[in-house]
């Protein structure tokens, strides 16, 4: 039965894509969307691009302000200021704004834990416990402008501690709970965070995974940590360190739910997050108050959208941007109900996506191209189980979305009724940038179409022209738009040197990208050497170093390949020392080795050891003949400017 089904829906992608058909919405959706054209999407656009700080002045009003800014933009390239003068608070905005309305007992965040318990905190009560926190911030002397790290599982603790860092003004720096304890110690020294916000540990199918433990050995080597709260999740047996650390539940027992929030200036810092570049280090990407809001609030409305009567459902992991803009703060803006989920899409069955929509009427679903793969891998017949009908449109982010997995989304989770809208974007951005507005657009699958108001990308040669029609380029970003990273922290020339050297004035993203004949945007993965895994971003740089601090380890090189769950893969090429042999069971002990220097997500997929790297007369990796020989290719090109072309046949052959 599955199989035939299966075959069935086979047949159909095929002839969907045959067709190289486009999906308009439905005139139910159109007409009551916030965009209900093209034409007025175009309206907009224009009005974004030729009058930007008209256009995001009145886009402001949205917000709650203490204060009115008095200019809109200063561009002083690459640095931006965005309403500048203004004040504002961007727990005021997600939380107390709703209080006096309808909203104050309606749903804020409904968590569903992975073991199957839940939680709801109705605006109401998401404010107590939000003031509580700040409270107890500052109780453990964090004051506006210190850094807290947040370690932490996806539950509600952190959404709170998110929301009361930047009621006082403290900067939060959000590090993935799948990270691990190294990971953690370099970003907590590189922000010089005071307090850390942990739990005992976090649920993983089944398995607890011990954060607080991570913690301590991070923060032994991190003197700037002078305190240490930590969430009971799990019930692992945890080490509480005498005045340092800190329980949850005992801090905020009896604590006042009162806390005026903190007057914020525009340009105050909001978070630090921490993203792979090609350089070893991860680049603190800085995020500053009023701009990211405001542009976190409107690509909500426009993109998902988001009314206040909306369930809506990111299932991203708030430890990286996805969850920062589009599960916290756009959502909460808006005043919609926000579900957090803890677990993974199959654990303990292949429904559990499936399983939360139902129980929750879920209205709008966004995710990634690598969980849809997973989930379609496992048969048609556990969506079938469920009822979906509450959906009414679904999303996309992370990596490009290969057109069978978009057609089956729109197909049997969609069921031919919701749009897809494949949003592109990135860590800096803040926000959405490029992507269909679900009412106004006719949608192609695997194309991102259009940019969002007040966003002007360009795709440019090398020489700095501009491409035609179909043609691939770089794509960088012409104006800057209020959600656009300030800076990297405390390294303004790194700033300067990764996002506005190689095309001076435009912002690059480090992707390429075409447009069609239509004007719509078709992206094309990274030119640089960051691999996009699973939608999350590992510089080669990074698994090399942490690969060749292995004892064994001589030389070692990292390539994407391509996989078909992840999108891209890490294939390795090792070089291992003199005197040591090249056993299989190395292999092992060297993933275990990347696991604990980054984390599970940077374990390479593959292995190969090799006597001697591709590489020119003057020394440099010819990493494009490593990416032949990992993705299962023969043709390796012109290898004549290669010191031992002789390498290029030995590494095809013991190619794993
Ligand atoms: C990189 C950014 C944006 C939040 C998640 C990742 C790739 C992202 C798409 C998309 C094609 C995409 C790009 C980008 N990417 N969304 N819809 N289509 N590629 O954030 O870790 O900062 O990674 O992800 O290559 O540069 P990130």
């Amino acid at each position: 039965m599955a199989e035939e089904q299966a075959q069935e829906s086979e047949k159909t992608i095929e002839s969907m894509l045959a067709e190289g058909r486009k999906f308009p919405p439905s005139d139910d959706f159109r007409n009551r969307a916030n965009i209900k054209s093209m034409e007025e999407y175009q309206k907009l656009y224009d009005r974004s691009v030729a009058e930007p700080e008209k256009f995001w002045a009145e886009m402001a009003e949205e917000l709650y302000w203490f204060r009115k800014w008095d200019s809109v933009l200063l561009w002083d390239p690459p640095f931006a200021k965005w309403f500048e003068g203004g004040e504002t608070n961007v727990s005021f905005n997600c939380l107390d704004r709703h209080l006096k309305t309808w909203r104050k007992n309606k749903a804020a965040i409904i968590w569903e834990g992975e073991p199957g318990d839940s939680r709801i905190f109705t605006y109401h009560q998401l404010h107590r416990e939000v003031c509580k926190f700040a409270n107890v911030l500052k109780k453990h002397e964090v004051v506006k402008g210190d850094r807290v790290c947040l370690y932490m599982p996806m539950i509600p603790e952190l959404a709170i501690a998110m929301l009361a860092c930047t009621r006082i003004g403290a900067v939060h720096s959000i590090v993935f709970g799948g990270f691990s304890s190294d990971a953690l110690r370099d970003r907590i020294q590189d922000s010089g965070a005071k307090l850390v916000v942990t739990s005992d540990g976090s649920f993983r199918r089944g398995k607890r995974i011990p954060l607080k433990s991570n913690t301590d050995r991070a923060v032994s080597v991190c003197p700037s940590v002078e305190n240490v709260i930590v969430v009971n999740r799990t019930n692992l047996e945890v080490r509480m360190k005498g005045q340092r650390d800190h329980w949850w539940h005992d801090v905020m027992e009896g604590e006042s739910a009162e806390c005026p929030p903190t007057h914020m200036e525009s340009e105050d810092p909001l978070f630090i997050l921490y993203t792979s570049g090609t350089t070893g280090k991860p680049k603190g990407v800085l995020h500053t108050t009023a701009g990211y809001l405001l542009y976190v609030h409107m690509t909500s409305k426009w993109v998902f959208d988001l009314k206040e009567e909306d369930t809506y459902w990111c299932t991203a992991d708030i430890g990286w941007v996805t969850g920062h803009s589009y599960i916290v703060y756009g959502p909460l803006s808006n005043g919609a109900a926000s579900i957090m989920f803890e677990g993974v899409p199959n654990y303990p069955s292949p429904d559990r996506f499936w399983g939360i929509v139902e129980k929750y009427g879920v209205n709008i679903f966004y995710t990634a191209p690598t969980a849809i793969r997973a989930i379609m891998k496992d048969g048609d017949e556990w969506p079938a189980r469920h009822d979906l009908r509450s959906l009414r449109l679904l999303g996309s982010v992370g990596e490009p979305i290969n057109p069978e997995a978009w057609i089956w989304y729109y197909k049997v989770i969609g069921k031919e009724r919701c749009p897809i809208v494949d949003t592109w974007w990135q860590t800096e951005t803040g926000g959405i940038l490029i992507s269909p507005l679900p009412g106004a657009m006719d949608i192609k699958p695997g194309s991102a179409a259009r940019p969002i108001p007040g966003v002007v990308p360009v795709i440019l040669r090398e020489d700095g022209s501009e491409v035609g029609a179909n043609e691939g380029g770089y794509l960088v970003i012409k104006q800057p738009w209020p959600g656009m990273l300030r800076t990297l922290y405390k390294d303004p020339d790194r700033f300067k040197e990764v996002y506005f050297s190689k095309y001076p004035g435009f912002y690059f993203t480090g992707d390429g990208a075409r447009f069609d004949e239509e004007g719509d945007f078709w992206l094309m993965g990274r030119i640089d050497d960051v691999i996009n895994v699973s939608g999350h971003r590992i510089g080669t740089m990074e698994v090399e170093s942490a690969l060749v601090s292995h004892d064994v380890v001589a030389e070692a090189a990292v390539v994407p390949m391509p996989h078909e769950i992840k999108g891209q893969g890490l294939y390795a090429f090792v070089i291992l020392k003199e005197d040591v042999q090249k056993e299989e069971s190395l292999k092992k002990l060297l993933r275990a080795h990347v696991s604990k220097e980054i984390g599970p997500i940077a374990k390479p997929d593959k292995i190969q050891f090799a006597d001697a790297l591709p590489k020119t007369r003057s020394g440099k990796i010819m990493r494009r003949i490593l990416k032949v020989v990992a993705s299962g290719e023969e043709d390796c090109g012109d290898t004549t400017t290669l010191a031992d072309p002789s390498v290029v046949d030995r590494l095809l052959r013991d190619r794993v």
